[in-house]
């Protein structure tokens, strides 16, 4: 037997490969900054923008242009306060950024739903003291959630990891008429390090602590199961493994577990890692954006959140 006759030509690697980056299934993470009106560079992620709203629609047609098919929304507001308030405002950030999407383009749009953006503590939750309250932090989720699909979103991504959470928003929608909103569940987030360079993007740093007490131990597997069962009963219509590649054995357990959709998040630091890597001429940069994106669908994701989208699309495009 000679497998290597499977190898011999580009054209025949190409008809018997089994896994494709798929750009349709990649998800543009967004920033949106209220406090700037000319798009800014993340420091650590080049070529990623916090955009102003003003610029936000020219920006998402051209994605659409490109083929993009969904963006994944975060907001960055001009006031913080103790209980992140401006999270669930009307006019705030994010769901202005909404309206005008919606507006605008035929994209799917989908929000994080979390308060480490909104709170002055940086925490995902409402503290009580030191501690960051579960049940009272639903309530506020709830709120989020509802004016999320006031402005039109098609699906809420809740990214704190408090218990319950899912089913705290489900009831919530499906109480104020927004049966039809989605909720995609950041199930196994893991509290992990390569969050960094989105925390210095979104100026989300806890200003004491960490984020222990509520995302998962790196270590556990069989914990990630619960965390994805729990949010499947509650009523996720998409689960998430987050981050991507040091947990492709969890997107691949969930894989083989479950049978709704599943999401994986390819982080900041992930990009940022190639990135700069790729900038110092240890890698070349086309080759290990394929090779670990093959990676992350090969284990089973059917969804991949990426800062990479934009940059395949328009590479392959050309
Ligand atoms: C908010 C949130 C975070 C990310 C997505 N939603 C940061 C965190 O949990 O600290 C990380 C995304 C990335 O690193 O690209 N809870
Ligand atoms: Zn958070």
């Amino acid at each position: 037997m000679r497998l290597r006759r499977l190898r011999k030509s580009p054209r025949i690697r190409e008809v018997f490969s089994d896994t494709e980056i798929r750009a349709n299934k990649l998800i543009m993470p967004l920033f949106v900054d209220e406090n700037i009106s000319r798009p800014e560079e993340i420091k650590n992620m080049p070529d990623v923008f916090r955009l102003p709203l003003g610029g936000l629609v020219d920006k998402v047609k051209e994605y659409e242009d490109i083929g993009v098919k969904s963006v994944l929304l975060f907001g960055v507001p001009n006031h913080k306060d103790a209980t992140g308030s401006t999270s669930y405002e009307k006019n705030g950030i994010v769901q202005r950024a909404v309206r005008e999407i919606k507006r605008e383009t035929d994209l799917a749009v989908f929000t994080d739903l979390c308060l480490c953006e909104y709170t002055d503590h940086g925490h995902c939750g409402i503290l009580n003291g030191r501690n960051v309250d579960n049940d009272s932090t639903l309530e506020t989720y709830a709120k989020i959630a509802k004016s999320y699909a006031e402005a039109g979103v098609d699906g809420v991504a809740p990214s704190g990891m408090m218990d319950g959470q899912v089913g705290r928003i489900r009831k919530e929608l499906d109480s104020t008429g927004f049966e039809e909103t989605l909720i995609l569940a950041y199930s196994a987030k893991f509290s992990s390090s390569m969050y960094a360079p989105f925390r210095e993007a979104v100026f989300s740093t806890p200003s004491f602590g960490d984020r222990r007490t509520y995302q998962m131990p790196y270590s556990n597997t069989r914990e990630a199961i619960r965390e994805i069962e729990l949010d499947v009963e509650e009523g996720a219509d998409v689960v998430m493994v987050k981050p991507a590649l040091f947990y492709l054995d969890i997107i691949k357990e969930a894989r083989n577990r479950f049978l709704l959709p599943i999401a994986a998040y390819n982080v900041s630091a992930e990009y940022s890692l190639i990135k700069s890597a790729a900038e110092k001429g240890i890698i070349d940069l086309d080759s290990v954006v394929d090779e670990s994106l093959s990676s992350i669908f090969r284990a089973g994701a059917d969804i991949v959140i990426s800062y990479f989208t934009e940059y395949i699309l328009k590479r392959t495009k050309n």
